[in-house]
């Protein structure tokens, strides 16, 4: 009897200390709402990391949201974004929670490897893009590749220059990046004369384009699915369809000539293991064609706008300009051209590259869903709480960087010595352009490889001019931050590129 009392007695307390914990460890503030959709007008607002911004400004940097009864916790500062990418991010490795009208589609769908859960899947794919793609062993065996795409981009230069024609820099940017992607993937471009490279192109704006439908549709969608309206599903599965048409060509030819290259290809990978039935992990055709439509989506446009970002501010800032040259002379030399195995040589240019992404952030908002309850900064975050960090703000917020508007490299120009750990860890702390953690970007170093040496070429053999004293930087997109007005540019050249030694390897 004595037993059971203790017992009770503990189950009571227990209870009690819940409850406590409950209250005390109580849910982030919630700033004012609309009745029946609470907070969805942020989140349909155009943009919407900028109104988030001013929410977070004036209500603090842990906010709760709902979307009709969906629970969203904004996080705006570099401490509660590290706390969700880093700290805890075992349980916010997922990225989208389930969304059943997407489960055909090769977008944003239950192929997807971008959206999958945090899983056998993720891993298995990650273990191989890292492998055979994106870590320093497969970058350097694919130098080669972008090495020649470069030249092809640099003599488009010289000649647009020549005629004195119009650079669109971020349209031919893309043709660099997506040549160069789709090559190391598939081993060979896409063709510009039957239109396919326009149409790649083309459907990764699309895609982009629908990315803020997807999320509002992850969040909600379900809640609309019980009244009977697939959100967005026709527009998502036209896009689809068109990229299943033409990866199934480009598997085909894989599959017809297997043996006429000289080198396997990140395709020729895939295929092998979607057809062995020992294989690790069993792959499908499906989940293939999503893992090619995300990679050319989250390697073309990314590098594209960030660097077309950083040309614009360095014709804003042409003192910054100068530093630049000057440190691309002293190091690459007068007489041939920039390449890749400069970078690491070249710490202003690194600064540069850095502080563009800063202030124009290509993904200006993540999401991670809360996979079991927790606590954040200490409040409660329940399970299944779509996360959305606004790296937008946390890459301005004027409590971490000093000028948070200003362009402004040197403020990346940390000395390696003693004693600046600090300083270096709580610059790293708020830098999140790349995201973080387990499901930080995966092509970051590629990333920087395609800004830096784009940047280096356009800054070691040209001047650059535009209509007016300064380029207008207005910014334009929703989940992908583009220039309102891409930037468009005439160029001198500065060098006598005949005497430039062609050292492109
Ligand atoms: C300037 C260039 C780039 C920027 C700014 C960028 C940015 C990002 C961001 C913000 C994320 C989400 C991270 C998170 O949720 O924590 C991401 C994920 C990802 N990025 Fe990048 N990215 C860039 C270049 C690339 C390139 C070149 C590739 C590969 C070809 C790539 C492949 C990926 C992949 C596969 C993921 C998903 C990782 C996962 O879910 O595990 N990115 N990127």
């Amino acid at each position: 009897m004595a037993a059971i009392t203790v017992d009770f007695q503990l189950c009571f307390i227990f209870i009690l200390l819940g409850l406590f914990s409950l209250f005390y460890c109580g849910l982030p503030l919630s700033p004012p709402s609309l009745p029946v959709i609470g907070h969805l007008h942020f989140l349909l607002s155009v943009p919407c990391y900028k109104s988030f911004q001013k929410l977070s400004s004036k209500y603090g940097p842990l906010l709760h949201l709902r979307a009709f009864n969906s629970p969203i916790v904004l996080v705006s500062s570099g401490f509660m974004a590290n706390e969700v990418l880093k700290t805890q991010d075992l349980n916010f490795a997922t990225r989208q929670r389930e969304v059943p009208i997407m489960e055909r589609s090769l977008l944003f769908g239950s192929f997807s490897f971008v959206s999958a859960p945090y899983g056998d899947y993720w891993r298995f794919m990650k273990k191989l893009l890292v492998e055979k793609l994106l870590g320093s062993h497969s970058l350097e065996q694919t130098r080669l590749i972008r090495a020649k795409e470069l030249k092809t981009f640099r003599a488009m230069l010289f000649d647009k220059a020549a005629e004195k024609e119009t650079v669109d820099v971020g349209k031919e940017m893309m043709k660099l990046t997506n040549n160069s992607i789709c090559r190391m993937i598939m081993g060979r471009k896409c063709s510009e004369e039957n239109g396919e490279a326009e149409q790649v192109r083309g459907l990764v704006t699309k895609s982009l384009s629908l990315a803020k439908k997807f999320l509002i549709a992850s969040i909600v969608g379900r809640f609309f699915k019980l009244v009977g309206i697939s959100l967005f599903e026709k527009e998502i599965m036209e896009v689809s369809q068109m990229y299943d048409e033409l990866l199934e060509k480009i598997m085909k030819e894989h599959e017809e000539n297997p043996d006429k290259k000289e080198n396997i290809d990140m395709m020729d990978v895939l295929l092998e293991v979607c057809a062995d039935d020992n294989a690790e992990f069993q792959i499908s055709r499906n989940q293939i064609k999503a893992l090619f439509v995300e990679l050319f989506i989250a390697g073309t446009d990314t590098s594209a706008q960030t660097t077309q970002w950083i040309m614009a501010e360095l014709i804003n800032h042409p003192e910054i300009l100068k530093r630049l040259r000057k440190e691309i002379e002293s190091v690459v030399g007068e007489t041939r051209f920039i390449q890749e195995t400069d970078l690491p040589s070249l710490p202003y240019l690194q600064a540069v590259m850095k502080e563009g992404l800063r202030l124009h952030p290509h993904t200006p908002i993540l999401a991670r869903n809360a996979t079991e309850g927790c606590k954040i900064g200490g409040y409660y975050i329940g399970q299944n709480t779509t996360m959305i960090i606004n790296a937008y703000a946390v890459l301005r917020d004027p409590d971490s960087w000093e000028y948070p508007g200003e362009f402004q490299p040197e403020r990346f120009m940390t000395s390696p010595s003693k004693g600046k750990e600090d300083e270096r860890a709580q610059l790293a702390l708020n830098y999140i352009p790349f995201g973080s953690g387990r499901r930080g970007c995966l092509g970051k170093n590629l990333g920087y490889i395609f800004i830096g040496v784009a940047i280096g070429t356009m800054v070691q053999c040209f001047d650059w001019k535009i209509n007016g004293d300064k380029v207008y930087m207005e910014e334009t997109g929703e989940m992908a931050l583009h220039m309102a007005h891409p930037l468009k540019c005439t160029l001198v050249t500065r060098i006598n590129a005949a005497s430039f030694e062609s050292a492109d390897l």
